[in-house]
């Protein structure tokens, strides 16, 4: 198996199944001291097929142990994407003496005697914390013959009203049920006709409620819908939110119709959704998504394998002149696989003259903070023979970040890849800080404490080797910067 991980490419300290195709994250959820991680697997090919719910789990959310398939397609369809939830209180009446895990997904198949796609919900438990799984039968239930996108169903459990919510992505919508059961679903309501994104097919919904600068008294709801690959627009697939409030039967958007809020700057962050169950005493609101995009995913250069997902990140909600905004920050238990590093303190990059720093490990992290002098553009160049490099820069008077691969390494395998990837961004006290995770086939940037983060594949012929701080006609301050060698958590 470890040697599974040494293939070019491999990601070192991302999930990624040890080989065949993947897709989104599925029915994430924390019980007896587990995180399970389920994903939209094919273990036939490594591209795209009948879809399977894959497994893994953790116990720290960063070492994952991969288990056997969980959900296998039957005689309702493919397993498309879903959640899981624990049945505290055996609502379902599935379980007997112990609480136990039920996952419920859509099952995809055609109408009989048709090729028209029919997509409805099914229900499958568990006793023994997942390892193995029986599907309801009175599968499918939940159906409705005038919606053919009907799918990615995330439950959760309604405190005041002592319902279990379902959020379905239902065309470019989502659709509210709720039940008592989790077998049989009321309609409740339907959002977003007008509001937000709608450049692609929604799908893969969550809800989800978080204090506002850690402030229990004043909650928001936030609601995720990723949107689907459509060629008219650049960008491929990608995840936006929503702000509001929700109370049991109806979301209630915060802003204008025409705000569009995105989780992710980067091209590779999708059908991202978040953990169910993680205990109160905790209380953290932990979120994954899939590290790719519906555009080049079935093309991406790697072998054996294909597709890996982000580092979990934590959620919370900040208060800005705009509005309530949504910030991550990488888990904190990362802590486990960081080992040496190295720091340097205010430094100066003169203009045009480069500061070159050895990357001590092709897997690393930088943490640093730029303090803007005379320049209006610096940043950081990760380089490697071969003239392959990533830039990651800043442009001060147009008040963008942008991370550009379009000489990473390999992008032959698709015109979308090589993209400048951008973000509006402010200087705070004229500061930039940024968070930069290097792994072997991917950089996650996080923009001033994780207000704005840029996810991206590159693919790289040879590790990168060096940093390079630069600044272009005039100074930049660097007050801090600190490169971490970061371990492999598939063993040496
Ligand atoms: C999102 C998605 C879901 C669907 C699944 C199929 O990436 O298209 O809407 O359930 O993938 O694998």
């Amino acid at each position: 198996m470890t040697q599974r991980y040494q293939e070019m490419h491999r990601p070192q300290f991302h999930f990624s199944p040890e080989e065949k195709w993947m897709n989104d994250p599925n029915g994430m959820v924390f019980f007896n001291d587990e995180y399970h991680l389920f994903y939209q697997y094919h273990p036939f090919g490594t591209t795209w097929g009948p879809m399977h719910w894959g497994h893994a789990v953790s116990k720290d959310l960063i070492h994952w142990e991969q288990l056997p398939i969980a959900l296998y397609p039957d005689e309702h369809g493919a397993i498309f994407s879903g959640s899981a939830v624990v049945d505290w209180n055996n609502t379902s009446g599935f379980f007997q003496d112990e609480p136990g895990l039920v996952a419920i997904y859509t099952s995809a198949d055609t109408y009989p005697d048709s090729d028209r796609p029919r997509q409805r919900q099914s229900l499958a438990y568990s006793d023994d914390n997942g390892r193995t799984w029986t599907k309801y039968e009175g599968n499918p239930v939940l159906s409705d013959v005038n919606i053919t996108d009907y799918r990615d169903p995330k439950v959760f459990w309604h405190e005041e009203t002592n319902k279990w919510v379902m959020v379905l992505a239902t065309g470019q919508t989502v659709t509210i049920y709720t039940s008592a059961n989790l077998k049989e679903w009321k309609f409740a309501s339907e959002f977003g006709h007008q509001a937000g994104s709608h450049d692609g097919v929604w799908e893969c919904p969550d809800l989800f409620r978080l204090p506002v600068d850690g402030d229990e008294d004043k909650q928001k709801w936030v609601m995720f819908v990723s949107i689907g690959d459509n060629p008219e627009f650049k960008e491929g697939s990608r995840t936006q939110y929503f702000i509001g409030d929700f109370d049991g039967t109806t979301f209630v958007n915060d802003n204008y119709d025409e705000t569009v809020l995105w989780l992710d700057y980067g091209r590779d962050n999708y059908a991202g959704v978040s953990w169910s169950d993680i205990p109160s005493n905790d209380g953290r609101r932990i979120y994954i998504g899939w590290m790719s995009n519906w555009r080049y995913a079935n093309q991406v250069p790697t072998e054996e394998w294909r597709s890996a997902m982000t580092l979990p990140r934590t959620l919370s909600l900040r208060a800005s002149d705009d509005g309530v905004r949504l910030v991550q920050k990488v888990v904190s238990e990362i802590d486990s696989i960081r080992k040496d590093s190295k720091v340097y303190q205010d430094l100066t990059i003169e203009s045009n003259n480069p500061i070159i720093f050895h990357m001590m490990s092709s897997l690393l992290e930088v943490n640093l903070e730029f303090e803007k002098q005379a320049s209006n553009s610096f940043g950081l160049v990760l380089q490697g023979s071969e003239d392959e490099k990533t830039v990651i820069r800043y442009d001060a008077e147009k008040e963008l970040v942008a991370v550009d691969r379009a000489s990473a390494g390999d992008n032959v395998f698709s015109a979308s890849f090589p993209a400048v990837q951008e973000a509006s961004v402010k200087l705070e006290n004229n500061r930039l800080n940024l968070q930069i995770m290097i792994d072997t086939s991917s950089v996650e940037v996080l923009v001033n404490d994780g207000k704005v983060a840029l996810t991206s594949l590159i693919f790289p012929n040879q590790p990168y080797e060096q940093l390079v701080l630069f600044s272009e006609e005039g100074n930049t301050s660097v007050s801090s910067l600190k490169l971490t060698e970061l371990e492999s958590i598939w063993g040496k």
